[in-house]
């Protein structure tokens, strides 16, 4: 799977180690940054990746701020980005279970690094359900038209 990781100040090493991580585990990667402590705002990040995914560069994309919300609000500006903001490994995995959920919001000051490393497994291994959550996603995507 090709995924896109974005990242602010607040986020940018856990990303960082994300990257290695789902590397390792076989995954094509494409780091829109940012690399560094100098302070950066998270919508220009949340869009890079959001539009990398929409446009069908990038399969999925995982985002890391301080709390995974900034993030989360700015990426589903962007048509066709379910972003969820998730706490906990199940979270992950129902995001894309029941709601297609194509980007992951990780907030760095929130959440242990390991456990987030358990969230993105869950999140790149979990297939849509479909059925009657087809019909729901469908309602969400009608809204970005
Ligand atoms: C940056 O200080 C912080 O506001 C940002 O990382 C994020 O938590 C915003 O939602």
């Amino acid at each position: 799977m090709k995924i896109a990781f974005g990242a602010d100040h607040a986020g940018w090493e856990q990303k960082d180690a994300l990257v290695r991580s789902v590397t390792a585990a076989g995954h094509e990667v494409v780091d829109c940054g940012t690399g560094g402590d100098d302070s950066v705002d998270y919508p220009d990040f949340a869009e890079t990746v959001a539009r990398t995914v929409a446009g069908g560069d990038a399969d999925r994309g995982i985002l890391v701020c301080g709390t995974g919300i900034g993030m989360s609000i700015a990426a589903n500006k962007v048509a066709g980005i379910r972003a969820a903001k998730c706490n906990d490994p199940e979270e992950a995995r129902l995001c894309r279970e029941h709601n297609d959920a194509n980007v992951l919001c990780l907030g760095a000051r929130v959440v242990d690094p390991s456990v987030m490393t358990e969230m993105v497994t869950a999140f790149l291994e979990t297939d849509f359900a479909g059925g009657r959550h087809q019909r729901r996603v469908g309602k969400m995507t009608a809204l970005d038209a």
